[in-house]
């Protein structure tokens, strides 16, 4: 016979949760699930219409996850279809292909679209992210490399990874990471847990990172304007060396970004009398 302490530690141990994918049409979000659900890959594109529901059941240490998976059409034509469906999610899979440069730069606006169908809902710090990099297999058309992407989702609080949906490439170790956060995020009263929050760097020093690595010149670089005099640049130096040294800044791409900004430094005062 079934006992009601019996029952308790069943309940405590069965969850059931709620998962949406995110992110432009093409970009792979059904092939990403297919891959894990049914360990397939599909070459032809067939846009998902409005949305698609899926149930999988997982297993996170000594609980078992009912994971209902919500994966949403990206083309814009469905918008009326998929924007019901934001609610109540406790996981989001935020996609883009790696060739497509417009892909990554709409991620901004599908957090927005998101926020505001959510409305009062919209508290972030109550979902897990996961920023799927996806179709790295096809490493000629690749646009956007890993520091850009870890970046952008590091610096929010997201995790981030690679994935192939073509070759299975980080796709089971994305999931993994996936559900064992949204079970930790339920085990700690739906808040995501700290560590993965605090990433160990600033909003600044991503900030910065970024508009380094999309500066136009060394002046743009530096922050200063064309023809600024020795100290301004100095100034301007010393500054960002503060915010980027290697030993102070460990965001994605801050080593790159230190080397540029002295680079840019050297050139600029060789030319300034
Ligand atoms: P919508 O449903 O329209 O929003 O698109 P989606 O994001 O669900 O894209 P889907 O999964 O249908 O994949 C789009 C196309 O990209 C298909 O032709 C897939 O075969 C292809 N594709 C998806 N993932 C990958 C990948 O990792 N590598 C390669 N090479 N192709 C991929
Ligand atoms: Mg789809």
């Amino acid at each position: 016979m079934e006992t009601t302490a019996t029952k308790r530690r069943d309940n405590k141990k069965s969850l059931r949760v709620k998962v949406i994918s995110l992110g432009n049409a093409e970009v792979g979000k059904s092939c990403i699930i297919k891959r894990y659900c049914e360990k397939r890959f599909v070459p032809k594109y067939l846009a998902t219409i409005g949305i698609d529901y899926g149930v999988t059941k997982v297993q996170v240490r000594d609980r078992e996850i009912k994971v209902n998976i919500f994966d949403m059409a990206g083309h814009p034509f469905f918008y009326e279809v998929r924007n019901e469906f934001y609610k109540d999610s406790q996981g989001v899979l935020l996609v883009y292909d790696v060739g497509l440069r417009e892909s990554f730069d709409a991620l901004d606006s599908w957090l927005g679209e998101m926020k505001q169908e959510m409305g009062s809902q919209a508290n972030m710090d109550s979902i897990v992210f996961v920023v799927c990099a996806n179709k790295v297999d096809l490493t000629k058309r690749r646009v956007v490399d890993e520091g850009e992407g870890r970046l952008w989702a590091e610096s929010r609080g997201f995790h981030y990874f690679e994935t192939s949906a073509q070759s299975g490439e980080g796709i089971n170790e994305m999931f993994q990471a996936f559900f064992s956060s949204i079970t930790d995020m339920c085990e700690n009263g739906g808040k995501r847990p700290v560590s993965e929050v605090s990433v160990g760097f600033t909003k600044e020093q991503a900030d910065t990172v970024r508009r380094i690595r999309n500066s136009k010149d060394s002046w743009d670089m530096l922050g200063v304007k064309p023809g600024a005099t020795r100290e301004e640049v100095n100034k301007a130096y010393r500054k960002l060396a503060v915010l980027l040294h290697p030993d102070k800044c460990v965001a994605p791409g801050s080593e790159d970004a230190f080397k540029a900004v002295v680079n840019a430094r050297t050139s600029l005062l060789k030319n300034i009398k």
